[in-house]
């Protein structure tokens, strides 16, 4: 077993949780009203939430990515939905409607994606032509913004730990990100307190590029599939250690503040065990060393973004403020804090609180002070 195994393994739980996150955003208007175990509600009543029923983490509306902004006009209405004030390219309609089978979704003119997400993947500021690195990448819905943000000039390497749900995010890069005119991505399975090191590249656009034009991409049996890894891993790689210029990391965590993780959970009777003392410990330290590692290949002057679906302060500000205190080049940024949301308990972070207009997210952006010249 390699360590990224035995790192896959400690997420496993998460794995269930994958496909319903690929379409999350559109599964999470089955309100269900069903109470919280006893032990949940109680360990919700520890961080300062009254939370006794899933029905409470419930966002308020579903929301739609639009792909193209010369579209949204045509989508809106087609969708009867209305554009997000705070957020660019992004339409939010009643919670109970759905949006798979509306003619933009099976057309994948736009895709399911919650605002807080979004807010998230833009907090990071890319540009034209930025080298990206999105830690905790699957299933991918911040790793899509992030490669139309940077352009065909682009770059955007996804990491992540869990080959199932990396799975997902390649589904959604077939589906939505056009590998001959947008950004090159790539997506490893590797640990991501330690990415480059230990790293299996399991797709490359540009690659897949080479593939589609032999005609034989999406359509790959088992043989065609070895083949194309074999090619993979032949590729000349360039070297993933170089400095970034944008990091997120949206870390691994007990998902406290997403209706649809939670639902699932409570549904496969495992919602208690993901609160243990023993998860959220080992949670904290993933945390801290994603936080770490991600920073660490971050260029001088660079922005990293950290966030997690848990509404604890533990997993957030506290992750954020240790951090700064044992890193002298990390500086905290100010976010704008949109109205749907309310500042973080360190100035200059966002929450997006459970059972609002969105999902539950929490949002911190660092800069990688430049070096400076003492003359
Ligand atoms: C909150 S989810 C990421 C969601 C994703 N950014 C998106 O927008 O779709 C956290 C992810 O962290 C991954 N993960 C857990 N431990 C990891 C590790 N040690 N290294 C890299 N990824 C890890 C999980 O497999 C999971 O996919």
């Amino acid at each position: 077993m390699t360590s990224i195994d035995e790192a896959a393994a400690a997420t496993a739980s998460m794995d269930a949780a994958a496909a319903a996150t690929a379409s999350n955003e559109d599964d999470t208007a089955e309100a269900a009203s069903d109470e919280l175990p006893s032990e949940l509600a109680a360990w919700y009543g520890e961080q300062g939430l009254q939370i006794a029923r899933v029905a409470d983490l419930a966002p308020r509306y579903r929301y739609a990515r639009v792909k193209d902004a010369s579209e949204t006009d045509a989508i809106r209405s087609t969708l009867d939905a209305e554009p997000v004030a705070w957020l660019p390219g992004f339409l939010r309609m009643p919670a109970a409607r759905r949006l798979k089978g509306s003619a933009p979704y099976e057309d994948r003119r736009v895709f399911a994606m919650d605002a807080a997400s979004g807010y998230a993947a833009r907090a990071l500021g890319c540009n034209e032509g930025d080298r990206v690195l999105d830690l905790c990448c699957a299933p991918g819905a911040k790793l899509l913004c992030l490669a139309e943000a940077v352009g065909v000039n682009g770059a955007v390497d996804g990491v992540d730990v869990s080959e199932k749900r990396l799975s997902v995010a390649r589904k959604l890069l077939d589906a939505h990100h056009d590998p001959a005119g947008a950004a090159r991505v790539r997506l490893y399975r590797s640990d991501g307190r330690r990415f480059p090191d230990e790293r299996e590249l399991l797709y490359d656009s540009r690659a897949a590029d080479s593939f589609e034009q032999r005609g034989a991409r999406k359509r790959l049996n088992k043989s065609a599939r070895q083949r194309e890894a074999k090619r993979l891993k032949a590729l000349p790689e360039e070297d993933c250690a170089e400095a970034y210029d944008r990091v997120l990391v949206d870390a691994d965590c007990t998902t406290d503040g997403s209706h649809a993780h939670v639902q699932k959970m409570v549904e496969k009777g495992t919602a208690v065990d993901n609160v243990s003392a023993e998860r959220c410990s080992s949670l904290l330290e993933l945390q801290a060393a994603l936080l770490r590692n991600g920073f660490g290949r971050l260029r001088r002057g660079g922005v990293l973004v950290y966030g997690t679906c848990s509404l604890t302060k533990a997993q957030n500000e506290d992750v954020v403020e240790a951090f700064l205190r044992d890193e002298p080049a990390a500086r905290l940024m100010s976010l704008e804090v949109p109205p749907v949301a309310v500042a973080g308990s360190i100035p200059g972070t966002v929450r997006f609180p459970a059972g609002g207009e969105t999902s539950g997210l929490f949002v911190a952006r660092l800069e990688k002070t430049p070096n400076v010249v003492v003359t």
